[in-house]
């Protein structure tokens, strides 16, 4: 099961104006790349919003009024995204203290997060209950007890969800793929590692268990693995209400939907994906003889990767004559490391463009590393030269928030777009902030 739909250009939100410049979000790039500096991030706020939508829409229509989306806000974190999802009327999926920070002080209503990771410390645990975090995804039971005994001593007694690896293969890239049994994530029902930390769990006066979550992968455009994954779930709910007596409230089936950053991927269209699984849940609960538990989604990519450009000035154009192009940006593997760590491919274009020849050239970054590659075989103009301005698309998700300070390169900015005006979300780094914890 493949739900695509047709779109012109690679994201809806892009267009070339009659001068043969590239807008984005209703916007030309150069005179934004003039007033904030490039490299830079731009964030289309309506497309966030648009994708919120999309969600809320789905899983209340497939789902009913009491299911959830929970935005996965490792894709992209920071204040502004928080206040944005939180009026789209989303939860958040948090993993770290970091997170749980940037939302609480964005007045993000914490009792709708889930708060996740394979490794929570006592003090991530200790903060996260003392900033009221509504749930806690647990994936061992290690955590189980150190959660139990925190909880004691703040007087509460702690929601809980447990991690369950369904061991659904996603059939997407090996370092993503978190359901299988093999994962550092979550317990597997296979090896009845699922059905006793269950038991374990039921165990703890100062712990709630209201029921499973799992995450099978990233970047996923096959719905056939949300419809595996949820009789796979659907089938260990049962079992455990058979088995346990544990009547299961809430089921969390994670995030993954695939966006498209070539024009040869395909673009998913949400809300017919979710109705397609939702439809099916609810035949097989039914089948299983069990109550749908109110279901939640965890989406952090298809929420914000359309919504993010970024833009480059060229600096450096070196060919090599019988051999290749190398055109140098001012950015590079510290802004976008995913090329880099997962070989993934993009589309970048010139930000003014016209008829003319052609170039397939490499697009790397500035940091001294071979490996500081955006993207190869990237067709250019061939007079591309020093001070052209490039966009490389897609780029809202796992960007900002897998930038690095490598060779003490300052982040780029974020600045968000919306209604023909910009502002700024996150402010340019400077060398002062990349010397600021140095004794
Ligand atoms: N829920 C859980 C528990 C997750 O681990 C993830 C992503 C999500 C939800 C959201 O998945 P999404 O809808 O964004 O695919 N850095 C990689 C992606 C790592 C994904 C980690 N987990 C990349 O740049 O492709």
């Amino acid at each position: 099961m493949i739900i695509t739909q047709k779109t012109d250009m690679i994201c809806e939100n892009l267009r070339r104006n009659s001068d043969g410049e590239l807008c984005f979000a209703g916007m030309p790039l150069s005179p934004l790349a003039e007033k904030y500096g490039t490299p830079l991030y731009l964030y289309d706020e309506d497309r966030v919003r648009h994708n919120c939508r999309s969600y809320i829409e789905a899983v209340r229509e497939g789902f009913g009024e009491t299911a959830r989306v929970m935005y996965a806000s490792k894709a992209a974190s920071f204040k502004q995204l928080y206040r944005i999802v939180k009026e789209e009327g989303l939860g958040v999926d948090v993993v770290s203290c970091g997170e749980i920070y940037t939302a609480a002080l964005a007045d993000f209503p914490l009792e709708n997060a889930y708060f996740h990771s394979n490794n929570k410390t006592d003090a991530d645990i200790e903060f996260a209950i003392s900033r009221g975090v509504g749930y806690f995804v647990v994936d061992n039971a290690e955590e189980l007890f150190a959660i139990d005994e925190i909880a004691a001593k703040h007087g509460i007694r702690q929601k809980i969800m447990l991690r369950i690896t369904p061991g659904i293969d996603p059939h997407t890239y090996a370092a993503v793929a978190t359901g299988k049994v093999d994962s550092k994530f979550g317990s597997a029902i296979e090896t009845g590692q699922a059905k006793a930390i269950t038991s374990l769990a039921l165990t703890f006066d100062n712990l709630e268990l209201c029921g499973f979550h799992c995450h099978v992968g990233s970047q996923i455009f096959d719905g056939e693995v949300y419809l595996a994954t949820s009789r796979v779930m659907l089938r260990f709910i049962a079992d455990m209400e058979r088995e346990l007596g544990f009547i299961c409230r809430d089921l969390d089936i994670g995030g993954g939907l695939g966006v498209r950053y070539i024009e040869s991927q395909p673009v998913i269209n949400i809300k017919e994906t979710i109705l397609t699984v939702a439809d099916e849940m609810k035949r097989e609960a039914a089948r299983l003889g069990i109550t749908l538990p109110r279901i939640s989604l965890e989406p952090g990519r298809s929420i914000v990767a359309d919504a993010g450009l970024t833009l480059y000035t060229v600096g450096t154009v070196k060919r090599i004559p019988g051999y290749k192009t190398y055109v140098s940006v001012d950015g590079g593997m510290t802004d976008n490391p995913r090329y880099a760590l997962y070989g993934s491919p993009y589309t970048i274009l010139p930000v003014l463009d016209g008829e003319g020849e052609r170039e397939s050239c490499s697009v790397v970054g500035r940091c001294c590393e071979s490996g500081d590659i955006l993207q190869e075989n990237v067709q250019l103009r061939a007079d591309t030269e020093r001070g052209d301005l490039l966009a490389c698309l897609t780029t809202g998700a796992y960007h900002y928030s897998m930038a690095s300070n490598y060779n003490r390169i300052p982040r780029p900015p974020v600045v968000m777009l919306k209604n023909g005006e910009s502002y700024l979300a996150v402010k340019r780094e400077s060398l002062e902030d990349i010397i600021k914890l140095d004794i």
